[in-house]
């Protein structure tokens, strides 16, 4: 069924409660409905709103909203050693994650809790201790509105990278995304390695799915705001990947600074957090906008602030951190 609101009220549809307004937004259960959504409401300017967890409006949006609704999680074929997993594009994703460990299938439980839905994991390649969803895609689905047609992309060719894909840049606003499809194993494969993972896993009898899973959700409840009640999209920043040489000449002067492998060559990530912390920034606030005082990647609405505001807030702690360290960085929320 496609449900279609004109002039839409975008403060309950993304997690930083931004009061914007859509000149359309369609809700729709099948892919199936994509060419009659287009057919009947296409405008110029489109995008996919999925859950909002990562997006911040900072005006009104002069063009139709594509927000899927289908909840479907199949089985595609299985074998001994593994599940193929397809799951429509408006399934919340720890609604997924928390079908997969119930069924002792292995891959996806470190990315428990993290908010958003399943259409929106391959675009950001989300990640969380030491897992990314790169890791279990097989292909993503897709509808092509300009040739309506419908089309799939193997996850060799999504260029994925960290918090990148091939859907933040040529394929952006290019393609609806409709179907993941995921590989899962069923014999254990624990990766315990990010922080104090192994600790709390340890601490609650050992490796399994369901104590990876309750480790997981606890570390993050203990960090980051939930958006039921604070407006916040998560990280707001990516951590920078710098030089090696840039990080050296930074660890002389902070020793204890956290650093982390990434797989291009000369070239290591930085905590961004730490960056916005170090600078005495965690905890800041101005007007309705603050760095969230558990996690400083994290910038929250304290109520009532507008998408302007964040934006305006966000300039200024890129400033500072590019002020103390030299080091730039970028956004991780798209922002419109
Ligand atoms: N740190 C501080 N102060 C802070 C925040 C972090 O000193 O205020 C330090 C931590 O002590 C740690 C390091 O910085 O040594 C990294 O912190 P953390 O483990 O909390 O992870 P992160 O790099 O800040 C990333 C993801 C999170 C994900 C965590 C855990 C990005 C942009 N963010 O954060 O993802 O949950 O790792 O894997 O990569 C998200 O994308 O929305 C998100 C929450």
């Amino acid at each position: 069924m496609i449900r279609s609101f004109e002039n839409a009220d975008l403060r309950e549809r993304n997690s930083f409660r931004a009061a914007q307004r859509a000149a359309r937004l369609a809700e729709y259960d099948s892919a199936a409905e994509l060419p009659e959504v287009f057919e009947r409401y296409g405008m110029p300017q489109w995008t996919v709103l999925s859950g909002g967890n990562n997006i911040l409006f900072t005006r009104d949006f002069d063009g139709l909203l594509l927000t899927p609704c289908g909840k479907t999680i199949t089985v595609a074929a299985e074998n001994d050693e593994m599940a193929i997993v397809r799951v429509d594009a408006g399934v919340e994703w720890d609604d997924f994650v928390r079908w997969a460990t119930d069924r002792g299938l292995w891959g996806i439980e470190n990315l428990s809790l993290i908010p958003g839905k399943v259409g929106a994991a391959p675009v950001q390649n989300i990640g969380a201790y030491g897992v990314e969803v790169k890791d279990s895609v097989v292909d993503v689905e897709m509808f092509v509105p300009d040739a309506c047609k419908y089309a799939v992309l193997a996850a060799e060719h999504c260029a994925f990278g960290y918090r990148e894909s091939v859907f933040k840049h040529t394929l952006r606003n290019k393609v609806v995304i409709t179907t993941v499809e995921f590989r899962l194993y069923k014999s254990p494969r624990p990766i315990l390695a990010y922080g104090n993972l192994a600790r709390e896993v340890e601490a609650r009898g050992g490796a399994t799915l369901a104590n990876i899973r309750e480790a997981v959700c606890d570390i993050r409840r203990a960090k980051l705001p939930d958006p039921a009640v604070t407006g916040n999209a998560g990280s707001f920043f990516k951590n920078p990947i710098v030089d090696t040489a840039v990080a050296e000449r930074l660890r002389e002067r902070y020793p204890e600074m956290p650093l982390y492998a990434v797989p291009e060559e000369g070239k290591v990530k930085l905590a961004a957090g730490w960056l916005i912390d170090k600078a005495g920034l965690k905890g800041f606030r101005e007007g309705n906008v603050g760095v969230h005082d558990t996690q400083a990647l994290v910038l929250v609405n304290l109520g009532g602030a507008t998408g302007g505001e964040i934006a305006a807030f966000a300039d200024k702690i890129r400033q500072r951190v590019e002020d103390e360290f030299g080091i730039g960085i970028d956004t991780e929320v798209n922002i419109l």
